[in-house]
């Protein structure tokens, strides 16, 4: 992967199969929450990095961000422009979520989908797997970015 991220745009089909699925998901007052549970029961690593966190804002603050992701993901030219601030608070230089942590998160986020989307199925799978990779890649890349 080339770390300017220039790639062909996501499918505009895969993009209305995420944002179908986000909002099913969203309707279930229970989606963060499983969400949480499942990321936080991945590793004590995840559990130590969410110590002193307010889940009802961070709960907020992550739906927001899975909402700039898919716009991410329609302009992927231009990840700055949705997700820099995300990417500024993960790196080396403010919270370290390095790489490896991503993993965990997206295998946590995407087992919540599949119990709460109720038309869950692998084109839904696919499609939450193909946009976030969009985020993820970019976070990981901005990692060591110092004040960009
Ligand atoms: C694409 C993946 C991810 C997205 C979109 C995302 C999104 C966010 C957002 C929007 C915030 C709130 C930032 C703010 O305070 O304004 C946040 C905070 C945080 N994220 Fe992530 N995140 C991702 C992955 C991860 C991973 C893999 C970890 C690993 C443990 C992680 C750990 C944290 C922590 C510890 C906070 C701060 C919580 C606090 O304020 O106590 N995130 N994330």
């Amino acid at each position: 992967m080339p770390p300017n991220l220039a790639r062909c745009p996501t499918e505009p089909r895969t993009l209305e199969i995420f944002d179908e699925s986000l909002r099913r998901c969203s309707a279930n007052p229970r989606f963060l929450d499983r969400f949480y549970e499942a990321f936080l029961a991945s590793s004590p690593k995840v559990r130590q990095k969410f110590t002193n966190t307010d889940f009802v804002r961070q709960k907020r603050a992550v739906l927001a961000s899975l909402h700039l992701i898919l716009l991410a993901a329609q302009d992927p030219e231009n990840p700055d422009r949705y997700l820099r601030e995300v990417a500024e608070r993960h790196s080396s230089a403010q919270l370290g979520i390095g790489a490896e942590f991503y993993d965990l998160w997206l295998d946590s986020l995407v087992a919540t989908v599949r119990e709460i989307d109720p038309a869950f199925g692998p084109e839904v799978e696919q499609a939450w797997e193909d946009v976030m990779t969009i985020g993820i890649r970019y976070l990981v890349s901005r990692f060591q970015a110092r004040g960009a």
